[in-house]
């Protein structure tokens, strides 16, 4: 069932929780694709009552990023949520979410500086802001975030228990195409040529864990073979960070550890494309 304003979505949730079914809340920007499937798959397990929203979240995105360009599909969207057995779909539009003279925000002060945080500055705060008040809405009793946004699951599992909310944070595994492509929202954009370099970012991941499990523990040998083989594709126009990380906290490691996350960020032609793979 579709629910466009925020005053239903709260009665209908209220009401669940009273009847005491479990909710698990699927977060999304829409244009669904395998990764969101498996996260609703996830939530049915798991829950009576499963609820996915579809917002494209403007505070998250920066002056110069692909907000008027995301990509958008509402009845495609709705079609596989209703094959997928989802129970609500929450649709709230820009002026409900922030109406005029909207001036609330939260803001973590750890975590959110590296990664992609350093590259997009306010990123990490639309999204935090944007999750609380979601969980508000929705008042899950699980939240389910795919790890291919690796740093904003970590983020989220900060917020949720920094301000002692009463939800549990459910990360999922990153889903891949059959040659290795992390599933995307955004890898609409890419040429054909471009998607050719997008695999550039698996490949490279997938070299790195191949000589950590040789051997290979020293961060720098990693990244400079992983850089060789991102460079070598010609659409791989600037890669942002390679970088090798404690899983919880995210701090940079020089010797790398079984469980330790790598992660990339690079732009595929203009679209910028994110990756990572744990050890
Ligand atoms: O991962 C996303 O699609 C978004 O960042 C989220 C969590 C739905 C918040 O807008």
């Amino acid at each position: 069932m579709l629910i466009t304003d925020i005053k239903s979505m709260k009665e209908i949730s209220e009401k669940l929780r009273k009847e005491g079914k479990s909710i698990g809340f699927v977060p999304t920007m829409g244009y669904l694709h395998e990764g969101h499937i498996s996260l609703m798959e996830c939530s049915k397990k798991e829950n009576d009552i499963t609820v996915v929203s579809i917002f494209v979240n403007p505070t998250q995105f920066g002056k110069n990023e692909d907000l008027d360009k995301y990509p958008r599909d509402l009845e495609r969207d709705l079609k596989i949520c209703k094959e997928v057995g989802v129970n609500y779909v929450f649709y709230p539009s820009v002026e409900q979410m922030y109406p005029a003279g909207y001036s609330t925000y939260v803001i973590m002060e750890s975590l959110v500086d590296r990664l992609c945080g350093a590259f997009r500055p306010g990123h990490f705060k639309g999204v935090l802001t944007v999750v609380n008040k979601l969980f508000n809405i929705v008042k899950p009793d699980r939240a389910y975030f795919g790890k291919k946004d690796y740093q904003q699951y970590v983020v989220i599992k900060k917020m949720v228990k920094d301000l002692n909310m009463d939800i549990q944070i459910i990360g999922c595994p990153l889903i891949r195409e059959k040659d290795g492509l992390a599933l995307s929202s955004r890898n609409k954009y890419l040429s054909k040529e471009e998607r050719e370099s997008a695999l550039s970012l698996s490949k490279a991941l997938f070299k790195a864990k191949q000589l950590f499990e040789k051997g290979e523990t020293d961060v720098s040998k990693l990244k400079e073979e992983m850089e060789k083989i991102m460079r070598s594709y010609p659409h791989v126009k600037e890669i942002q960070y390679i970088e090798i990380v404690n899983p919880e906290n995210l701090e940079p490691k020089e010797k790398a550890e079984k469980g330790d996350i790598i992660l990339v960020a690079a732009f595929v032609g203009s679209t910028r494309l994110i990756d990572n793979i744990q050890l």
